[in-house]
């Protein structure tokens, strides 16, 4: 009754800032919020969605970006949308278990061979279901974002999964993470983003699973001295706005707003790889990491040791969703 009750007042408060903007009274204030820097795909994705809106909807639409976890963290920022403190992010994935079970299938190890294949399963109806999969919740998904490839890095020289043994790796929050680091006998701690860098300083973990621009952007390669690039699974983003706050805009103006996401989600994805090789060279070239390709063969070890826990997440995930990722790779 109190739920019902509070959700009436935030309803009415809504309708009531929507037709007080009709009116020209007060721009919208749209709060964008995320864990990660500026100079990363996500980062540059949510300025320019800043810039085009100011652009295109001056007077009438403000947007606020809080970068590097400045305003909410990965520990609270979905129930500071839930409650409309802030009303966009781009959490990982991965952060969305505790809403549904099915985007745990972007987490399985070596489900997807390259960000391409991420981009042409995105595109499928059956992806796209996955943007309404927690409207009951109020977690109204816009559009996919994507990062990167993730590389293993650590304290230790990685060529085969047995090397990973009783390292601690720090994880996002996801039980398909634990199980792949379980895997390969190494111990996972799942914590935010923001103190990946300080659990790696104070040895509390000695490893992670980041994709080349976290690794440069947090400047993880000083206390990482090698990096085996495993590409072996991706990071890939939701861009999510509560409902209630979307669906109480102006369609016109709502419209206009969808419109410049499609355009920024074209930029993000586009720009995402080549931001990565960009990431990539510079820690080379800076050379306090080492960088570790492995071989054909030694891929294929940590592929076999990593993949046979698709099997325990197929029900939760849903078979046939499972099927459709797997049609999208061209091998
Ligand atoms: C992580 O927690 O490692 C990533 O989700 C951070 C991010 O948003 O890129």
């Amino acid at each position: 009754m109190l739920k019902l009750f509070s959700s009436l007042i935030t309803a009415t408060l809504l309708a009531a800032a929507s037709s007080a903007m009709a009116e020209g009274k007060a721009p919208i204030v749209i709060k964008f919020s995320h864990v990660v820097a500026e100079d990363t795909p996500k980062g540059k994705g949510a300025l320019l969605f800043k810039k085009l809106v100011e652009e295109r909807l001056a007077g009438e639409v403000t947007v606020e970006v809080y970068p590097n976890a400045s305003l909410f963290g990965d520990a609270d920022e979905l129930e500071a949308l839930r409650s409309n403190k802030v009303q966009l992010l781009a959490p990982s994935l991965s952060k969305f278990e505790p809403y549904t079970k099915q985007l745990q299938l972007f987490d399985l190890p070596f489900l997807f061979d390259d960000l391409e294949a991420v981009k042409r399963f995105q595109k499928r109806d059956k992806s796209r279901e996955l943007l309404r999969s927690m409207s009951a919740q109020n977690i109204y998904g816009l559009a996919f974002w994507n990062n990167g490839m993730k590389q293993l890095s650590a304290t230790r020289e990685l060529h085969l999964p047995g090397d990973a043994k009783d390292l601690a790796f720090r994880i996002q929050p996801s039980t398909v993470l634990q199980a792949q680091f379980e895997a390969l006998g190494a111990k996972a701690v799942a914590m935010p983003f923001g103190e990946t860098f300080a659990a790696l300083q104070s040895g509390a973990v000695q490893g992670a699973e980041n994709p080349w621009s976290n690794i440069a952007s947090q400047k993880l390669d000083s206390l990482q001295p090698f990096v085996t690039e495993t590409n072996h699974g991706s990071l890939n983003y939701m861009l999510v706005s509560n409902s209630t706050f979307w669906g109480s805009m102006p369609y016109k103006t709502r419209s206009e707003l969808e419109a410049i996401i499609e355009e920024v989600t074209f930029a993000v994805n586009k720009d995402a790889e080549i931001l990565n090789q960009q990431a990539r060279e510079q820690l080379r070239v800076a050379g306090k990491t080492r960088l570790i390709s492995l071989t054909a063969q030694e891929q294929a070890a940590w592929r076999d040791a990593m993949q046979p826990l698709w099997k325990s997440y197929e029900q939760a995930i849903d078979a046939d969703m499972l099927r459709a990722a797997q049609t999208v790779n061209r091998r």
